[in-house]
């Protein structure tokens, strides 16, 4: 059932799912599980049940999209948008409620997290109402449950959970008050007919999709999401999605790690600086191997034996295990600055390692200085070939460039690498 080309159309045509983006080998899993669950003994035989059943078609989908959110993703945008909104009920004389739609909305933690900083930002319920939608019929049912696991809070500043949700069981039950204010409902980006009969909203979140289609259904989608945006409105994208956007003719709004973007009448030269550095501290989407206590990870095949590391005290194997940790929790808590001195610091003083050159990677990445980003990527995989994180990063930064084939090769070396790991977890 390899690479059946019959599959990766059905996906593009449906949910505009790149196998390029994604790599084939997610899409060929999915296809597999499937294809068992419905007994089918050959592809020709899935494939046929897959066109005589809407359900299937739908089980499909939901066996390959990718639901990972979490709240206050990015909280920087979430700041952005609670000092935009005050501005624009101000700008409309507070005549009517701000609309906001949260799209995809996965499993609700995005919706819900613009209707919390809201409310943190002092609006009253009757002053936004949010729209969330998916076209995951099971994320949004998981979403109108409002209850979440532990998984769905990270970063360290956590204290909304104690404002807004009630434990409950082994998850945290979100308060009525904010479930009011958000409305969820099963749609799809690609369809024609979405939303035509809403009015536009005051800002729109798209993030963490585009990145998933290829460059004609990305331009339609961004010809769908300026009609949705009012035209004095802001569009929130993902941090990997912004170079995307300066092609489309939005200018970024300025505001450093919001990913936020305006319209603009005349196109801007290409290609668009997507983001700045910040002065500001912003945290990063921090890799959950290195949330929890951080163990150095071994260099496998560093660039020297060691003898450029001037030493004054030898480091032990648990400076190294600390000095990570403490890069961890500066990026996680937005010191990006320190959190790239710490790396510097790492391998003026300890042997090289890929962990510490895919932190640089990201810093530059989210800098803005994508050149920097990819140097730094690919010392990481010099050292550690099948680091997974370099490897999609990587790829995700060679796909905005428009190297759709080495974003491919890349993501075909972490999909073995996957692979590889998964047999020895098995063992
Ligand atoms: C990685 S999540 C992003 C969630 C959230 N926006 C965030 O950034 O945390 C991607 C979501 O896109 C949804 N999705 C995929 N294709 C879609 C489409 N064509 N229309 C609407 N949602 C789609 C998936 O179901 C999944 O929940």
């Amino acid at each position: 059932m390899n690479g059946d080309q019959r599959f990766f159309d059905f996906l593009r045509a449906r949910i505009g799912l790149d196998v390029t983006s994604v790599g084939p080998a997610i899409i060929e899993r999915a296809v597999r599980q499937r294809s068992t669950a419905s007994q089918a003994q050959t592809s020709d035989e899935y494939w046929r049940t897959l066109q005589g059943s809407s359900d299937e078609q739908q089980a499909l989908i939901e066996a390959v999209i990718v639901p990972e959110t979490w709240f206050f993703r990015y909280p920087e945008s979430f700041c952005a948008l609670a000092k935009l909104a005050s501005k624009r009920l101000a700008d409309i004389n507070n005549l009517r409620a701000l609309r906001i739609l949260s799209l995809p909305c996965s499993t609700g933690e995005e919706p819900y997290s613009i209707a919390m900083a809201l409310l943190d930002a002092g609006l009253k319920p009757h002053q936004f109402k949010v729209d969330g939608m998916d076209v995951s019929p099971l994320s949004v049912e998981k979403a109108r449950r409002a209850l979440y696991g532990k998984n769905s809070f990270r970063g360290q500043d956590i204290a909304f959970r104690d404002r807004y949700f009630t434990a409950e069981n082994d998850g945290f039950r979100l308060s009525s008050r904010v479930l009011e204010q958000v409305r969820l409902q099963v749609g799809n980006l690609l369809d024609p007919l979405l939303l035509t009969d809403e009015p536009p909203y005051d800002f729109v979140f798209c993030r963490n999709l585009l990145i998933y289609f290829d460059q004609p259904t990305q331009k339609q989608v961004f010809e769908v999401l300026k009609r949705l945006t009012h035209v004095d409105g802001v569009l929130f994208i993902g941090p990997a999605e912004g170079s995307l956007l300066g092609r489309a003719g939005m200018r970024s709004i300025g505001i450093a790690q919001s990913f936020a973007f305006s319209r603009q009448e005349t196109a801007p030269p290409e290609p668009l600086p997507a983001f700045v550095a910040t002065p500001k501290p912003m945290p990063l989407p921090v890799p959950q191997a290195l949330r929890s206590p951080v163990s150095p990870p071994a260099p496998r095949r560093p660039f020297s034996t060691g003898a450029h590391i001037a030493l004054a005290d030898k480091p032990t194997r648990s400076d190294a295990a600390l000095l990570l940790a403490s890069i961890a929790a500066l990026a996680d808590e937005g010191k990006c600055a320190e959190a790239r001195a710490e790396c510097e610091r790492y391998l003026r003083s300890h042997e090289p390692v890929a962990q510490v050159f895919y932190w640089l990677g990201l810093l530059s990445d989210v800098a803005g200085d994508v050149l920097q980003a990819q140097g730094f990527y690919r010392k990481a995989l010099y050292l550690e070939p099948q680091h997974a994180e370099a490897l999609m990063h990587l790829a995700a930064l060679l796909q905005s460039q428009g190297d759709s084939v080495g974003a491919r090769r890349l993501q075909d070396r972490a999909a073995r690498s996957e692979r590889a790991a998964d047999s020895e977890r098995k063992r």
